[in-house]
């Protein structure tokens, strides 16, 4: 075959893949193998540059980082929906629905969700994806064409000659928020609060590259152009040209019908992977949309229905200051309890000093918070017309409440922190995150003990953890010979941990779990990475993948810091850390395109039976899914993962048959 005619059939299988992936969440093939086609597709472009067209999955990426966004006028303006609440406020919306239509009309409606994210217009022309943007102010927004195009579920080409200007709402699922969020706690950056935050943060950044990492996902909730006389008919038009449409429309006649539908939508809440507010209900057919026609800022053909919202209010007692392990003094609300998505909430963030300002809380005030995304609540309001008079202004403190030293400013004043390395609370914090599961694991060093160690003076950083002594382990509250060997014993196992677990436990700032282990990788153990004269360290951390100029000023600033370079040394004389696994470059390995799933009594731990299949380029899951192709079966195998083979054509096999197969004898 020639390269021209493998070009278009690479581009049509990734094109096909992501479809399945991205839009349908139902993938037939693993990544490696993805990755195979990709970097061959990647290759054919770099042989035969003619080949590259700007719709290549492989320019998804391309765009240089921008420094400022253009404004863009939309085709039509962006309108917002007004809000309903309750049944009552629906019955209106239907009734004046009927009254602006010609006497005796029986109107159809689509119900459909209302995703909670940040809204964007795309833009298709002549079968092509040539932009979109943001809603701005509804008549222009900001030029996001290049962020967009590395959201993997938007087609750049499609089936149709047609103009098509589409709006749809991008979004971040829960899942994937959860791992950037603990990207950004190791890196020790703040956290996003909610998903609608992090897509909307993410779509204005200005690097592409730093976009695609994000994980957004575009799903269309409107097409402007007539695709078949209705909205519905419009929608499923999309989703057939194998556009991310949300895929959870139905159409109703009549009040009863549509709040079953609304309630089933709320029903359904929790399961959808991303986060959704309320429902939307919408006069389907075009040609009533446009006699209804709209107000100045609504249509009159469409209301949302929003679910009884996340949020209560209570008095604010207090607010104390909290003192992070990057030092940041963090203002945390105290809150008369109030019972809110099902837990009692007592504490919420204010995150910094500017925000209590612009909410301009008082003590004393009645604050509204919600639990946004249910991660961490927030106070979202202040209730100023309930004040008595008797609230009282709060101001930042200016030393560290913990150990008094005058606080510092960072990022234009915003962030204010403590500066002394060895305030007790900055001490904790990095104890608490260098045994943390992500970092050195080590079981049972809660808060509690690592106060007592550290306010008893056993301990003053991590590597004196290595030389705890038992019996002073012992003696402390709600200890006993029994816990102090259990914690002396896990401490001791850490050390095994290779250098990716140390260097994210340590702590560089920007430095996530996924940096850390690049950086692991091209140091290979500790000892060389200490090794590295200050002159080389550029070379070394400038050459990784990702690694932008801000990661690689923080890693050398990390470096050359005489108490993080003694740190690190007391960690390496004292046995700490393993060599890091060399990363086998398994795209030919012999199960390379194979996804596995353990289950059973072994004659090895399971993660080592993993570790084999990993090296050997195999895939491993958790469970039997669609796509798994053989299922590893020690003794004493559960029913329901043999149920599973069955039900996901997955075939059976033994470790012995693993083992012939790892070394390339086939199964
Ligand atoms: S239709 C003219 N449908 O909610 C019709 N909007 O509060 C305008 N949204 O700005 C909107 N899901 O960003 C529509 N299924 C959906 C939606 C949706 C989320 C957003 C959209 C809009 C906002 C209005």
């Amino acid at each position: 075959m020639n390269a021209r005619a493998r070009h278009a059939e690479l581009m049509r299988e990734i094109r096909a893949h992501d479809y399945r992936y991205y839009v349908l969440d139902d993938p037939l093939i693993g990544d490696r193998e993805y990755d195979a086609l990709y970097a061959e597709l990647a290759k054919l472009e770099a042989e035969h540059p003619e080949l590259a067209s700007a719709d290549s999955p492989t320019r998804r990426v391309g765009g240089a980082p921008r420094t400022d966004l253009k404004t863009v006028e939309h085709v039509v303006p962006m309108m917002s929906l007004d809000n309903t609440y309750d049944r009552k406020e629906l019955e209106d919306f239907v009734r004046r629905v009927h009254d602006g239509l010609p006497h005796g009309a029986t109107p159809a409606f689509c119900v459909e969700p209302k995703l909670d994210g940040a809204s964007v217009e795309l833009l298709y022309r002549d079968g092509r994806f040539v932009g979109g943007s943001t809603r701005g102010d509804g008549v222009a927004g900001e030029d996001i064409s290049e962020n967009l195009r590395t959201i993997r579920s938007l087609p750049m080409t499609i089936d149709h000659l047609g103009p098509l200007t589409l709006r749809g709402e991008v979004v971040i699922y829960r899942r994937d928020l959860e791992a950037i969020n603990q990207e950004r706690a190791a890196a020790g950056e703040p956290l996003f609060a909610n998903p609608r935050n992090a897509a909307a943060g993410s779509l204005r950044m200005i690097d592409p590259r730093a976009v695609a990492k994000r994980g957004l996902r575009a799903l269309i909730w409107q097409v402007v152009e007539d695709l078949g006389g209705s909205h519905s008919a419009g929608l499923d038009r999309l989703a057939e040209l194998g556009l991310p449409t949300h895929r959870q429309h139905r159409t109703c006649n009549g009040l009863d019908e549509l709040i079953a539908a609304i309630a089933a939508i709320e029903e359904k809440r929790k399961d959808f992977p991303y986060e959704i507010d309320g429902a939307v209900v919408k006069v389907d057919s075009l040609s009533e949309q446009s006699v209804l026609g709209a107000t100045a800022k609504f249509p009159r053909w469409a209301i949302a229905y929003k679910f009884s919202a996340e949020r209560a209010v209570t008095r604010l007692l207090d607010i104390i200051v909290q003192v992070g392990r990057t030092g940041a003094l963090t203002p945390v609300a105290v809150l008369e309890p109030v019972q809110l998505a099902g837990t009692v909430v007592s504490r919420a963030s204010l995150h910094n000093r500017e925000i209590v300002q612009s909410l301009g809380v008082r003590l004393g005030d009645r604050v509204s918070i919600e639990k946004a995304g249910e991660i961490i609540p927030q106070v979202v309001g202040v209730e100023t017309h309930a004040r008595s008079g008797d609230e009282q202004p709060w101001t930042m403190p200016e030393r560290c409440p913990v150990c008094s030293t005058p606080a510092a400013e960072s990022d234009g004043a915003v962030a204010v922190y403590c500066p002394n390395a060895h305030c007790p609370a900055i001490v904790k914090g990095k104890i608490i995150h260098f045994s943390r599961r992500y970092a050195m694991d080590i079981d049972g060093l809660g808060e509690s003990l690592v106060d007592q160690l550290v306010d008893g003076g056993l301990i003053r950083d991590v590597a004196d953890l290595y030389e705890l002594d038992r019996a002073r382990v012992a003696a402390l509250d709600r200890m006993g010979d029994k816990s102090a060997q259990n914690l002396i014993d896990a401490i001791v196992g850490s050390k095994e941990r290779p250098l990716e677990r140390l260097i994210t436990g340590v702590g560089i700032e920007h430095v996530g779990q996924v940096a850390a282990r690049q950086l692991a990788e091209a140091a290979g153990e500790l000892a060389t990475l200490l090794a590295w004269a200050p002159e080389e360290i550029e070379s070394h951390v400038g050459a990784i993948a990702g690694f932008g100029p801000k990661m690689v000023e923080s890693v050398k600033g990390f470096l050359a810091d005489p108490a993080s370079r003694e740190l690190l040394e007391k960690l390496l004389s004292r046995g700490v850390s393993r060599r890091q696994p060399v990363a086998v470059v398994a795209a030919g390995g012999p199960l390379a395109g194979m996804s596995f799933c353990v289950t059973g009594v072994l004659s090895k731990k399971r993660e080592d039976v993993h570790a084999d299949i990993r090296a050997g380029g195999g895939e491993v899951h958790d469970k039997v899914k669609k796509g798994t192709t053989y299922l590893v079966a020690g003794d004493k195998v559960g029913k329901s993962k043999l149920d599973g083979a069955k039900k996901f054509g997955a075939q059976v096999i033994d470790e012995q048959a693993l083992g012939a197969m790892l070394k390339g004898d086939g199964a």
